[in-house]
């Protein structure tokens, strides 16, 4: 957010922003005397370092002091310029989280002089509890709208973690909560072969909505069918990705309508009230034309109470052997704890596990015989079609385009190749002709990706800020 980052620059905040920290900076007196005014902590004040030409109003609000002459501050801004003010399609972000017209930003700031302070500002009476987490944390894709609620309480592991799936396709992002301890209430997925892989791989054990999310949405705004579901703790919705995604540059006929249902997430929020949430689709979300279905979910979760964060993930991090950009929304309703980015487990920092190489996952291949393969008549160098390099990281999988050809056989990879490319075990069943296998498997959540991502939202389950439904007073 370039206005944004203009002004943290200018003021030289810390760069590195710990997303975890709830409580920024120490308090240590409550006010402070300083050449004949009084400062007080927990208040905003006008900050201006040197004459600009340019009439920028900084709002600092303290949080501490140090020594006798510094304050510990956080920057206040208009919600205008974050992420939903920037550029706004929606028309509508001020009313959105009215009345909440400015956030702190959450980064705690160098200490700052007292003698550059000007007046207490009369616009905000004191700090705002809700906090904005900017674009800047490497990653301009990431950022974050959360209220600053202190410490919270653990209350430790939970009986049971039920979730619902919407758009659970094959099951990648099932794979991932089922190793975390989930428990899938129930998964929603219109596709029959899909459906049949689902079932198989859960031994029949899973219970399965076939159909649309819409329909089944509309069912459960009725009280008793969404009694027979039951408890929800977490919710998540992975949206059909065709209409964002950057390989459709010419558009479907079907596009507004897929990306339309990206919308079902935030009504399904809203009639389960999960506790936390997750959406998922392709990174194409952020692109210029697609943006406006971003804001509307951040204002839609915000509206219905929830803190939320977003950003962009990439397989190859949590040890999948490929290289797939994916957008996650991260939300969680304001008495739980937000879930945190999952922590990058594989890359090239020492403390790292190093990345998974294509050559390495296809290892077990060697021997294999009668494989299920697409033949194709077009060569790598064709029509976007590639040739895995054994010694990087597979390209994205997906479900339409013709699957990349082997490192060094003339022919694509297989299904089991996809699939293990994908971070499916061996075992994982797929129903369908050789055309829908690979569909499936292109259409999924990488399982590494998935448990990292499930990960983080069993860690956020184990605190609260408080019970639901105790008085916020
Ligand atoms: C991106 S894929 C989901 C992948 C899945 N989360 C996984 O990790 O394997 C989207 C899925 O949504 C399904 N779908 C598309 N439109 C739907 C609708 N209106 N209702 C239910 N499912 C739908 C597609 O068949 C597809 O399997």
């Amino acid at each position: 957010h370039i206005k944004l980052q203009g002004l943290l620059v200018r003021m030289m905040a810390k760069p590195s922003i710990d997303s975890e920290r709830h409580n920024v900076g120490k308090i240590t007196n409550k006010s402070l005397h300083y050449k004949g005014k009084i400062f007080h902590v927990g208040k905003c004040y006008h900050y201006c370092k040197r004459k600009t030409s340019r009439n920028i109003e900084i709002i600092v609000g303290i949080i501490g002091f140090q020594i006798q002459d510094k304050a510990i501050c956080v920057l206040i801004v208009p919600v205008e310029e974050t992420f939903l003010g920037e550029d706004d399609q929606c028309g509508d972000f001020l009313q959105a989280i009215h009345p909440v017209k400015y956030v702190k930003i959450c980064a705690e700031l160098d200490p700052l002089r007292l003698t550059y302070f000007k007046n207490e500002c009369q616009k905000i009476r004191s700090i705002p509890t809700m906090m904005y987490e900017p674009q800047t944390i490497g990653n301009w894709q990431t950022f974050g709208y959360m209220q600053d609620k202190g410490r919270p309480r653990r209350v430790g592991r939970r009986k049971e973690m039920k979730c619902i799936d919407l758009f659970a396709g094959a099951g990648g992002m099932h794979q991932g909560f089922l190793h975390e301890g989930f428990e899938t209430a129930i998964a929603v997925e219109k596709d029959s072969t899909a459906v049949e892989s689902l079932s198989i791989n859960s031994k029949n054990r899973m219970r399965i909505h076939q159909g649309d999310v819409v329909n089944f949405l509309q069912k459960c705004r009725i009280e008793s069918y969404r009694k027979q579901i039951g408890k929800i703790h977490h919710l998540h919705a992975s949206s059909p990705c065709q209409g964002f995604s950057a390989a459709n540059r010419n558009g479907g006929k079907n596009d507004d309508k897929n990306n339309k249902l990206s919308l079902t997430f935030l009504e399904a929020v809203d009639i389960f009230k999960p506790v936390t949430a997750t959406f998922e689709n392709v990174e194409g979300m952020w692109r210029r034309a697609n943006i406006k279905y971003i804001k509307q979910i951040t204002v839609g979760l915000l509206r219905l109470g929830y803190q939320t964060r977003c950003t962009v993930l990439c397989a190859c991090d949590y040890g999948d052997p490929q290289k797939r950009s994916r957008l996650f929304i991260f939300a969680a309703r304001d008495y739980a704890l937000l879930p945190s980015y999952p922590t990058k487990t594989h890359g090239i920092d020492p403390s790292q596990l190093p990345f998974v190489l294509v050559k390495n996952a296809l290892d077990i291949f060697k021997a294999q015989q009668n494989i299920e393969v697409r033949t194709t008549s077009l060569k790598p160098g064709q029509h976007g079609v590639v040739r895995l390099n054994p010694d990087g990281l597979a390209c994205t999988i997906t479900a339409s385009s013709v699957p990349p050809f082997h490192y060094e056989l003339n022919r694509c990879i297989s299904v089991n190749e996809a699939k293990v490319l994908q971070s499916f075990p061996l075992d994982f069943a797929l129903i369908g002709s050789i055309a829908e296998k690979y569909k499936q498997i292109g259409n999924s959540v990488p399982v590494e990706m998935a448990i990292a991502v499930a990960r983080s939202v069993r860690a956020a389950l184990l605190y609260v800020f408080k019970e639901e439904g105790e008085d916020d007073g």
